[in-house]
C-alpha cells in the first residue's frame, strides 16, 4: 500500500520522481522519500509527512543525478517518521532500497543478520531485505541482481522493490511478488512505477512484471526477465497504454473526489459503450460470450470484494437473483479466503475490485481456482493483478481513480454487473425479448438521469451543512438500496470521520431504533419503485421518535415530502437501476460535510487506496 518511483535515463531525474510520488500518494501518505544518484555520490532526503513536505525538505540539499527512486509511505512496520521512511541504505551505504509490501519472516532475517554485526536505524522489514541483500552480495560474491534474486528466494511476503548499487550507475534492479510493478519503455530511458500513472506523460509503453518476476533494468539494454525462483528468462509483453493525462489531473475541481463524482455520467457510458448494442437487442461481453455455459450453468455465483467494492456485490447480488434467477452469495474476500468455503468446479467466483490489487480478493481468487471454480474479475485498472489471475473478465472502464474514496468505481461496478445478469438473465429464457429491450433502452439513459441527479448538488450542499457536525448518522433503505445505504454510511465515516452505520430500513427496529432522538440524522432512501410503503412506514417510525429525516425520494414525491426534514429528488427509472443514481446525493453529501469538517477529502488519514496488505 505504498508507491514506488524510479527512473534511470538523460533527464534530472528529481522532478519525474517527486512529480510521480504525487500521482501516487492515493496509495499512502505518510511519510515520503527520494534517493538521488549522479555516479558518484547518492542524494538521499525523507520525511515523515506528504510528497510536498518532501519536496520542501530536499529542495535544501543538493539534488541532482539522472537515476532516481522515492517511495510514498502507508506505514505497516514501524511508525510513520523520517527514520522509518523510505528509500534505506545498506550498512555500506553503497545499496539502496524501495519497498511496497511487507517481509513476514523479517525478525528471524534481522536477528541472523545483526550477529553478523549489522546495525539498523530503522524499525522496518525494509532495512533489514536490503541488508540480506548486502550480505548475499558479500557472502557469494556476486552482482546485484544475482544477490536480489537468492535474497527474495529466502523472504517471504509480498513487494514491489527497485534497488541501486553505488558500483553500478546504470542499472535498477526490480521485482514483484504480490504488489503491483510497472516498467515504462521510453528511448534511452526508463521509470519504474506502481502504476503507469508517473510516466505516461513520457511513454505509453509499459511492461507489468507479473508475480515472482524480476527484471535489470539497465541503461542501452533491453530489459531482460527472470523468474525469481528458478532463474528461467521470461520475455517482456510490451503494452501500449490507452490512459493520458488529462484524466489524472483535477481539471479545474477542487478535488479528485468531486471530479469523479462529476465524470459518472461519461464514466457509466463507458463501460457500457460497445456492449449495450439497444437498437440490436444484444449486450456483447467477449469475456462471458466465450465463458456463458460456465455461468449459466453454475450452482451458483460467489462474489469476493471488499469496502465499495463488497456494496456494489450486494446490488449485484440482488440484481442476478431478482433477473436471472441464479444464487449469489457476497463474501467479504477476507472471510472468505480465511473460513475453508465449499467451492466447487460448479461455482462461478465474481472478483470485483477498482484497483485489480486487493490482497485479500486476490487471495480469494488464488483459493476459488485452486477449487476448480471459474474466476470472472471486474476491475479497473487495466493489466491489474485481479484482471491478470482471473479466467476472464470485464473492465469497468471507469478511467482513473484517484480519490480515495471510490465513487465511479462504484456505479461502473454496478452498470458491468448489470449488463452481465441481464444477458444470462436473457440466455436462460427468464426474461420476454420486450422486457430485454426495455431495460437496455432504460439503461442508456442512466448516464442522462446521473447528470440529473448530480443538479441536487447545491441542495445537497445546505443539507450539508446542517448535519456537518453531528457525531452519528444512520442511512437506511431497503431491497436494491439497502447496499447504498451501506456504501452512503462508508462514504461519510471515511472522508468525514463520522460515524455512521447502513441497515435495511427494516432492521431498524430490532435494535438501532434506540439510537434515534431529535439529534439522529437519519438519511433514507425511498424511492417510488422498491418497497415504498414499508420505508414511508418506517420513515413514521423515525418521525414519531423526533429522528431529522433526509430522505432520498423519486422527483414529484409528495407523500415522503410531508414527513422528511428534507427531501432529495432522483429521477426514475426501473428498480432494479435505482442504486446508479440514489448514491448520487449519498457522495454528494459526504464530500460536502468533509470540505466543511476540513477534512483531506482525497486522502482521508489512516487510508490508501490500493489496499495490498492483508
Ligand atoms: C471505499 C474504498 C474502499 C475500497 C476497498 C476495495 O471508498 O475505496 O473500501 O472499495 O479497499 O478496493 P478495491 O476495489 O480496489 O479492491
Amino acid at each position: 500500500m505504498c508507491g514506488i518511483v524510479g527512473y534511470i535515463g538523460h533527464r534530472d531525474a528529481f522532478p519525474i520522481v517527486i512529480k510521480g510520488l504525487q500521482r501516487l500518494e492515493y496509495r499512502g501518505y505518510d511519510s515520503a522519500g527520494i534517493a538521488l544518484f549522479d555516479g558518484n555520490s547518492i542524494n538521499l532526503s525523507k520525511t515523515k509527512g506528504k510528497v510536498e513536505d518532501l519536496k520542501k525538505k530536499s529542495k535544501e540539499i543538493s539534488v541532482a543525478g539522472t537515476l532516481g527512486i522515492g517511495h510514498t509511505r502507508w506505514a505497516t512496520h514501524g511508525v510513520p517518521n523520517d527514520v522509518n521512511s523510505h528509500p534505506h541504505y545498506s550498512n555500506s551505504g553503497d545499496l539502496v532500497i524501495i519497498h511496497n509490501g511487507i517481509i513476514e519472516n523479517y525478525e528471524s532475517i534481522k536477528q541472523a543478520l545483526i550477529n553478523r554485526g549489522y546495525t539498523f536505524k530503522s524499525d522496518t522489514d525494509t532495512e533489514v531485505l536490503i541488508n540480506l541483500i548486502e550480505e548475499v552480495q558479500k557472502t557469494e560474491g556476486v552482482k546485484l541482481g544475482k544477490a536480489v534474486q537468492i535474497a527474495l528466494n529466502q523472504v517471504v511476503g509480498a513487494y514491489a522493490i527497485a534497488v541501486f548499487d553505488k558500483k553500478k550507475p546504470d542499472e535498477i534492479v526490480v521485482a514483484k511478488l504480490g504488489s503491483p510493478l510497472a516498467i515504462g519503455v521510453g528511448e534511452d530511458e526508463f521509470f519504474i512505477a506502481s502504476d503507469a500513472s508517473p510516466f505516461i506523460e513520457f511513454t505509453n509503453n509499459a511492461v507489468y512484471l507479473e508475480d515472482e518476476e524480476m527484471a535489470i533494468v539497465r541503461l542501452g539494454k533491453e530489459i531482460k526477465l527472470r523468474k525469481i525462483k528458478n532463474d528461467a528468462v521470461a520475455y517482456p509483453n510490451i503494452l501500449e497504454l490507452q490512459m493520458n493525462l488529462e484524466e489524472i489531473e483535477k481539471g479545474g475541481y477542487d478535488h479528485f473526489m468531486l471530479k469523479e463524482i462529476y465524470e459518472q455520467p461519461r464514466a457509466i457510458m463507458d463501460t457500457y459503450r460497445g456492449r449495450l448494442l439497444a437498437d440490436q437487442g444484444i449486450i456483447r461481453m467477449a469475456g462471458i460470450d466465450q465463458n456463458i455455459e460456465k455461468f449459466v450453468n453454475a450452482n451458483r455465483i460467489i462474489i469476493v470484494a471488499c469496502g465499495t467494492s463488497w456494496h456494489a456485490g450486494l446490488v449485484a447480488e440482488y440484481i442476478f437473483e431478482d433477473l436471472a434467477r441464479i444464487p449469489v452469495e457476497v463474501e467479504y474476500a477476507s472471510e472468505f479466503r480465511y473460513r475453508n468455503p465449499v467451492i466447487t468446479d460448479k461455482d462461478v467466483l465474481i472478483a470485483i475490485s477498482q484497483s485489480g490489487e486487493t490482497a485479500d480478493t486476490l487471495a480469494a481468487i488464488k483459493l476459488a481456482k485452486e477449487k476448480g471454480a471459474f474466476v470472472f474479475g471486474v476491475c479497473n485498472v487495466v493489466g491489474s493483478s485481479i484482471a491478470r489471475e482471473s479466467d476472464a473478465g470485464a473492465y469497468t472502464h471507469a478511467g482513473p481513480e484517484i480519490g480515495v474514496a471510490s465513487t465511479k468505481a462504484f456505479t461502473t461496478q454496478i452498470t458491468v454487473l448489470t449488463l452481465i445478469a441481464l444477458k444470462l438473465a436473457k440466455e436462460k429464457g427468464e426474461f420476454s425479448g420486450s422486457k430485454f429491450h426495455e431495460y437496455l433502452t432504460e439503461l442508456e439513459t442512466i448516464p442522462a438521469k446521473v447528470e440529473k441527479a448530480l443538479k441536487s448538488n447545491d441542495l445537497v450542499e445546505t443539507v450539508a451543512e446542517v448535519y456537518k457536525d453531528s457525531t452519528n448518522c444512520l442511512y437506511l433503505g431497503r431491497g436494491y438500496n439497502f447496499p447504498v445505504a451501506l456504501e452512503g454510511a462508508l462514504k461519510l465515516k471515511e472522508i468525514s470521520y463520522i460515524h455512521a452505520e447502513g441497515y435495511p430500513a427494516a432492521e431498524m427496529k430490532h435494535g438501532p431504533i434506540a439510537l434515534i432522538d431529535e439529534q439522529m440524522p437519519v438519511f433514507v432512501i425511498a424511492t417510488k419503485k422498491g418497497h415504498y410503503e414499508k420505508v414511508v412506514s418506517n420513515i413514521q417510525e423515525i418521525k414519531s421518535r423526533k429522528g431529522k429525516i433526509i430522505a432520498i425520494v423519486t422527483e414529484g414525491d409528495e407523500q415522503v415530502k410531508e414527513l422528511a426534514d428534507h427531501v432529495i429528488e432522483i429521477p426514475e427509472t426501473l428498480e432494479s437501476l435505482t442504486p446508479l443514481l440514489t448514491t448520487i446525493p449519498l457522495q454528494l453529501l459526504s464530500y460536502h460535510i468533509a470540505v466543511m469538517r476540513n477534512c483531506n477529502v482525497d486522502q482521508p488519514r489512516n487510508l490508501a487506496k490500493s489496499v495490498t496488505v492483508e
